[in-house]
């Protein structure tokens, strides 16, 4: 079983260099914090421990910032916030009251987009039921239905009511990610075929995740301007836009533990080798005014000469990244080095802090100086794992510890397991006002 070519592969990995996190990135994070200190302390006051603690001038910079950048790259272009990022109807409100369009993956998150007055909404995402496309028929003057296959298309046929249209198109070859769209030889039929029904063909949609850099996205519109090429000349007229989808990675790089590296974690399953918990990597990621004008100039270069069409992106991460930061309480200090908190990571739902990296920030012992000590949550399990070293002067039970930047895939992801869903207070950045939102997430738990 053992070959030569896996000692080439396990030398070409050990020899893998992640680059180490800068240290000057983390105390930007962590001095950010520590100047909004007073104000997590009067939420712990007002509202109580644990809360989600939503950053409303942080997510105005992000929402602003992406909506300038490609606004300026593009020209004719327009964003809709995918809800699956952040579904937290306080942020969806702030977004469409920015102008953001929002874009949902079911009937559950297009009536939370209508509920929160979006009043422009791309509904995506595969296999939609009848009730779904009823439900998105019933409010078509603010609904463009992305179709993800013929399946779909031939529903609406069913209900034989007008509404837009776009179609999704598969980007990978990866046999999970086939589940999404159709093949790019198929847009022809697809056309042709909601031509002749009841729906007004409008656009193309793609989306791929997790991107560092524009390559991938680059790759995506150099294919999708040769399926365009080939269409007939009526066809390509009637494309009013193509939506690039989302994934574009926050500028601060993806923060990962050390054993989250690839050739450490090789390291540590050979020698058994654990890893030094004040040891951080991470993935460098483009800015995103580079990462615009990567894209308009594939645009430009690929599709324009081809259709003359709008542009749409649906950010998540990028946008809702800053949005929210877990404030939480000690409850018990076990040995020196295990703090446990009173909330616990079903506020997030998944084991993210087993694998990435942000800092645990101590707000009432104020330092800039890390220390190793795993930070746990209250949940009857050990897979609760908020970090295995924190930012501070000290640990006592009592003390306030700030998470910051948790505002994608967290929220929308918590679990209703073993311990209740905390509450939200908002920060609007206005007077330094708080304000409890309970009243607006009941609904939605
Ligand atoms: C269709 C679609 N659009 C947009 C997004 C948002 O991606 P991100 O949060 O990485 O920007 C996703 C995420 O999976 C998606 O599936």
């Amino acid at each position: 079983m053992y070959t030569y070519e896996h000692d080439e592969a396990v030398r070409k990995l050990l020899n893998k260099r992640t680059p180490v996190l800068p240290d000057k990135m983390i105390k930007k994070c962590v001095r950010k914090v520590h100047k909004m200190s007073d104000i997590f302390h009067e939420a712990r006051e007002k509202f109580g421990s644990p809360l989600y603690f939503l950053d409303i001038p942080s997510l105005n910079e992000r929402a602003e910032r992406f909506l300038s950048v490609f606004s300026e790259a593009f020209g004719d272009f327009s964003p809709f916030f995918a809800m699956k990022s952040c579904n937290h109807p306080y942020i969806i409100q702030t977004l469409a009251g920015m102008g953001f369009g929002i874009d949902v993956s079911s009937g559950r998150e297009l009536e939370t987009a209508i509920s929160c007055g979006a009043e422009k909404i791309v509904f995506s995402g595969p296999a939609k039921t009848m009730t779904e496309l009823e439900l998105a028929v019933r409010h078509s003057d603010r609904v463009t239905i992305l179709c993800d296959s013929f399946t779909e298309l031939n529903k609406l046929t069913v209900i034989g009511k007008p509404i837009r249209v776009g179609v999704r198109l598969t980007t990978e070859n990866n046999p999970l990610w086939r589940k999404f769209g159709i093949q790019h030889d198929e847009l022809e039929q697809f056309i042709n075929m909601a031509e002749n029904s009841c729906v007004t063909f409008c656009g193309i949609q793609f989306h791929s995740s997790w991107n560092l850099n524009p390559d991938n996205h680059v790759e995506l519109i150099r294919n999708l301007g040769k399926t365009i090429q080939k269409l007939p000349k009526d066809h390509k007229k009637r494309i009013e836009f193509i939506d690039i989808g989302g994934g574009y990675w926050p500028e601060e790089g993806e923060w990962i533990l050390a054993d989250t590296a690839e050739e450490m974690k090789l390291n540590k399953q050979l020698l058994n080798q654990p890893c030094d918990p004040l040891d951080h990597r991470y993935l460098p990621a483009t800015d995103i005014s580079t990462y615009a004008d990567a894209l308009s100039a594939a645009f430009n270069e690929h599709i324009l000469p081809y259709a003359g069409c709008r542009v749409f992106a649906e950010p998540g991460r990028f946008v809702a990244h800053g949005a929210i930061h877990m404030l939480l309480t000690v409850e018990d200090i076990k040995q020196p080095d295990i703090a446990i908190t009173d909330g616990a990571t079903n506020m997030l739902g998944w084991e993210r802090y087993e694998m990435d990296y942000f800092p645990v920030i101590n707000v009432s012992q104020i330092s800039e100086t890390e220390y190793p000590m795993m930070v746990l949550g209250s949940l009857c399990t050990p897979h609760d794992v908020w970090g295995y070293a924190y930012h501070g002067g000290g640990m006592s039970i009592g003390d306030l510890l700030i998470i910051p930047d948790q505002g994608a895939y967290t929220y929308s992801l918590r679990q209703n397991f073993i311990k209740e869903i905390p509450e939200s207070v908002v920060f609007s950045g206005i007077n330094h006002e708080l304000v409890n939102c309970t009243f607006l997430t009941q609904s939605q738990d």
